[in-house]
């Protein structure tokens, strides 16, 4: 089989993973890797698949209809997997609008470029949105995040990305357009921007900077190896049913502070340092806005229909991440110099 697929997103973190995962797994694709390289796109993270032959990339923004258009026109896509987007809560609260633009409009900009570039003659493609759990809101001690489960977005990031799932669902209830949706928990792993609790984290344990926790610490979130989102996009992107949703996670909850106190253990370990160095970084301070008290995915759909099921555990998968930022430490020297410095002073220093 033969396909040409645009992956927007794809020097972000998850992006680049499912990039390299579609160009080393099917060399008869054409895998093309639209992207605007906003501080999150980073082409060092496919240094090593960007001279394949079935590898290109397209320096585009989604919200620019004539270059997605001409990105269309030449190479003439069977199907998008869309990952492009403004990807962090805090910074969706910091700017709002940014995410309207990129989330929503992005979204919308892709979706008609699709819809008239293929005519709607809709046999063999696919509009793949690739979504989050933030969409179905805050769970309270128990249950799980369902298919079916109501939408109910509390940050702005949350309200975009369940924004763009609507039209999503309205192009194929409207014109039929071909999508799938899946819905996926918190990622972790190689190449994540140190901004996000993890890497961040990880970072700051490097630089024996404070380790900032929000509120009391017991939020709960269901972290999943961004290796295994990568196989479950594949799994869904082949074999998941046209207008269906599919829910991704790790059946891996952890509450924030245990989750740090691992960190700081395995840390400490890897580093040399005594027990215990790393945990007194810890630092209680002020809550996120609109924080959601827990999240956790039911994904037994998945794992039924499509026969996915997560391959490492958190503890394999957070010591392989961190041996990962102890090994790449020019990469992180990169991405955490210029504008992230001005980020991590906005952010953290009213605290
Ligand atoms: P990321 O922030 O690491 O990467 C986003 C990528 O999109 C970057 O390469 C960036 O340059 C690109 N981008 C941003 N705006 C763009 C624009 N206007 N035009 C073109 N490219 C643009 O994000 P991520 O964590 O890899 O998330 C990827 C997708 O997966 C997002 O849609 C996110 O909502 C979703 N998701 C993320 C997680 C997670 O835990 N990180 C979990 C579930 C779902
Ligand atoms: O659930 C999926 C979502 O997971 C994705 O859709 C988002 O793109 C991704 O960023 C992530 O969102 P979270 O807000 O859950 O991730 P973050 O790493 O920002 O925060 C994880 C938890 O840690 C959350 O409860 C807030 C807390 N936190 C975060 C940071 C950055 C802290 O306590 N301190 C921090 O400095």
């Amino acid at each position: 089989m033969s396909k040409t697929i645009i992956i927007t997103g794809g020097a972000g973190f998850i992006g680049s993973h499912v990039v390299r995962l579609f160009v080393t797994k099917y060399p008869g694709y054409k895998i093309i890797n639209l992207d605007a390289l906003t501080y999150a796109g980073n082409l060092e993270n496919l240094r090593d698949i960007e001279d394949s032959p079935n590898y290109y990339f397209e320096k585009a923004d989604i919200l620019d209809k004539d270059a997605i258009e001409r990105t269309f026109q030449l190479h003439q896509p069977d199907a998008v997997i869309h990952l492009a987007a403004e990807s962090h809560v805090d910074r969706s609260i910091l700017s709002p609008l940014d995410f309207v633009y990129t989330n929503v409009i992005g979204t919308v900009n892709l979706l008609n470029t699709a819809k008239h570039f293929w005519k709607d003659d809709y046999s063999g493609k696919r509009f793949y949105h690739v979504s989050t759990d933030e969409v179905y809101g805050a769970l309270g001690e128990t249950g799980f995040f369902t298919e079916e489960t109501k939408y109910d977005p509390h940050s702005p990031y949350s309200a975009s990305k369940a924004s763009s799932d609507h039209f999503v669902r309205a192009y194929y209830d409207t014109y039929g357009l071909p999508v799938v949706v899946s819905n996926c928990s918190n990622n972790y792993g190689p190449n994540h921007f140190p901004e996000k609790l993890i890497p961040l984290f990880i970072n700051n344990v490097i630089h024996k900077k404070p380790l900032p926790v929000y509120g009391d610490g017991l939020y709960t979130r269901d972290w999943l190896f961004v290796k295994d989102h990568a196989t479950a996009i594949d799994l869904v992107f082949h074999n998941g049913k046209t207008g269906d949703t599919y829910n991704i996670g790790g059946f891996n909850e952890w509450r924030n502070i245990d989750l740090v106190k691992l960190l700081c253990k395995l840390m400490d370990e890897k580093l040399g340092n005594n027990a215990g160095t790393s945990d007194s970084l810890i630092t209680y301070v002020k809550d996120r806005p609109g924080h959601d008290r827990r999240y956790a995915i039911d994904a037994s759909k998945i794992n039924k229909e499509l026969g996915w099921k997560p391959s490492v555990t958190f503890e394999e998968g957070l010591s392989q991440t961190i041996d990962w930022y102890l090994a790449n430490t020019e990469w992180l020297k990169h991405v955490t110099s210029g504008a992230y410095q001005h980020y991590y002073e906005e952010q953290y220093h009213k605290r």
